[in-house]
C-alpha cells in the first residue's frame, strides 16, 4: 500500500468501468467504445441512456419500448407529489425531492439487475419532470401536463419554458443532454458508486450524487459561468479577466482534472452557443466567452471545459440560471444509475486507506485538570 495519498485522488484507477473512457492526452470520451464525436446531433438522449443503462444502442424495438417506459415513468409518487420542495434552493430542493421518489418507488426495497434497471428508467424519466415542477412551484406558476409524444429534450423545453420549442432548440438540447450523460470517475459518479457499493439503493446513491455535484468545482460550474459573464463589462472582459487570474483567482468553466487539451464537449457546446447567439440576434454573451477563452488562454494555458458554453447555450435556450446545474442532473442521470448497475453487478465496498497526519502519543486528562 502506498504511504502518501495522492491529494485530490489524481491518476489514481478507482474503479473497473464499461461506460465510458477518457483519452486526456488527445480530447476524446467514448460512451461504451463510441467516440462522443460521432454520437453528438446524432443519436437522442434516450438512445444513450440506454446505451448506458442496458449496455448497446437500441433497436427500433428496444427504444420503443424503452421510450414507452420512460414516458410511463415521469409519473411522481405521491411523496414527492406532496412536498415539491419549492422553498429550497434548486439542487436542494432535487436532492429532497429524489430522496422522496425513493420512497415512492415501488422496487426501493430491491438491488436486483432488474429491478436496478426500472430505477434507472425512472429516475432518468423523473429528473426533468421534478426540475420543472419545482420550477412551476417556486414561480407560482402552471407548466403543461408531460407531453407522452414529446422526447425528453423537448418535454423538458416545452415544461420550463412555457413555449413549444423550435426544432432547432430541441436537438441542440438532446445534444447538450447526451454530452453530459456520463464522464468516467467524476466526482458526483463516484460518490454514488461509492454509497452502492455499502449495498445501499440506487436512490441514496443518486442522491449523494446530487449533493456532489452541487459544487461550483463540479457541475455548479455551468452557473457560476453565467453569473460571471453577467457581472463584467462587456467592454472590459479582457483586463477584467485578467485582473481576476493575477489575483489567484479560478475562473469557472475553466481547467480540467484529466483533459491536457480541450474538452471534447466543450467543441460541441462553443458552436451550439454561437448558432443559439446568432439566432437570438444578441451575440454579447458568446463574443463575451470568446475573449474569456482566449484570455484564459494566453494567460494559463486553460482550455474550456464542458461548463463553460454549456453556461450560453442553455441561457440562449431560456433556462433560468439558477436551473444550469440541475439541467446536468437531467442528463448525468443516465451515467449515475448506470454506474450504480455496474457497482452492485460486480461489487466490493469502496473503503480506501488514510494517512494520519495528527499527534500521537497523548496522554489523557480528566476534565479538570485540562
Ligand atoms: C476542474 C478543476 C477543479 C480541476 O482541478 P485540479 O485538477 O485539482 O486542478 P487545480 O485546482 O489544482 O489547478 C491546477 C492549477 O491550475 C490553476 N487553475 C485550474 N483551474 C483554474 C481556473 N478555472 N482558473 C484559474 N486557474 C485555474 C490552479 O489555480 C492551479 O494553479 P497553481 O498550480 O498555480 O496553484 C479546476 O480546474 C477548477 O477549479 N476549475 C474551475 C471549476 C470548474 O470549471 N469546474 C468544472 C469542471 S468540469
Amino acid at each position: 500500500m502506498a504511504d502518501k495519498p495522492t491529494k485530490g485522488l489524481a491518476d489514481v484507477v478507482a474503479a473497473s468501468t464499461a461506460l465510458s473512457d477518457i483519452d486526456g492526452q488527445a480530447g476524446l470520451l467514448f460512451y461504451r467504445g463510441y467516440d462522443i464525436h460521432d454520437l453528438a446531433g446524432r443519436t437522442t438522449f434516450e438512445e444513450i441512456a440506454h446505451l448506458l443503462q442496458h449496455g448497446g444502442l437500441p433497436t427500433g424495438e428496444q427504444l420503443a419500448a424503452y421510450g414507452a417506459e420512460l414516458v410511463g415513468g415521469r409519473k411522481l409518487g405521491a411523496l414527492a407529489e406532496a412536498n415539491i420542495a419549492e422553498k429550497q434552493a434548486p439542487m436542494e430542493a432535487l436532492r429532497t425531492l429524489v430522496s422522496l421518489a425513493g420512497g415512492d418507488d415501488p422496487d426501493k426495497d430491491s438491488n436486483s439487475p432488474e429491478a436496478n434497471l426500472r430505477k434507472a428508467a425512472r429516475l432518468t424519466a423523473q429528473q426533468p419532470i421534478l426540475v420543472a415542477r419545482y420550477h412551476a412551484a417556486r414561480t407560482g406558476t402552471t407548466i403543461p401536463e408531460p407531453d407522452p409524444e414529446l422526447s425528453i429534450a423537448a418535454n423538458f423545453l416545452l415544461q420550463i419554458t412555457g413555449r413549444t420549442p423550435g426544432q432547432h432548440e430541441i436537438e441542440t438540447f438532446d445534444a447538450c443532454l447526451v454530452l453530459h450523460a456520463d464522464h468516467t470517475m467524476n466526482a458526483s459518479t463516484f460518490a454514488a458508486r461509492v454509497c452502492a457499493a455499502t449495498l445501499s439503493d440506487m436512490h441514496s446513491a443518486i442522491v449523494a450524487a446530487i449533493g456532489t455535484l452541487k459544487g461550483p468545482l463540479h457541475g455548479g460550474a455551468n452557473e457560476q459561468v453565467m453569473r460571471t459573464l453577467e457581472s463584467l463589462d462587456p467592454a472590459a472582459v479582457a483586463q477584467a479577466v485578467r485582473d481576476r487570474l493575477a489575483a489567484g483567482e479560478k475562473i469557472m468553466g475553466f481547467g480540467h482534472r484529466v483533459y491536457k487539451t480541450e474538452d471534447p464537449r466543450a467543441t460541441h457546446l462553443r458552436k451550439m452557443s454561437k448558432e443559439l447567439a446568432e439566432a437570438s440576434g444578441d451575440d454579447t454573451y458568446y463574443r463575451m466567452s470568446k475573449e474569456m477563452e482566449e484570455v484564459v488562454f494566453e494567460t494559463k494555458g486553460l482550455y474550456p471545459n464542458v461548463d463553460f458554453y454549456a453556461a450560453t447555450v442553455y441561457h440562449y435556450l431560456g433556462i433560468p440560471t439558477d436551473l444550469f446545474t440541475p439541467v446536468f442532473s437531467v442528463s448525468r442521470m443516465a451515467g449515475w444509475t448506470a454506474h450504480v448497475i455496474e457497482q452492485h453487478a460486480d461489487n466490493r465496498l469502496i473503503r480506501p486507506d488514510s494517512e494520519y497526519i495528527g499527534e500521537r502519543g497523548q496522554k489523557w486528562k480528566p476534565l479538570a485538570e485540562r
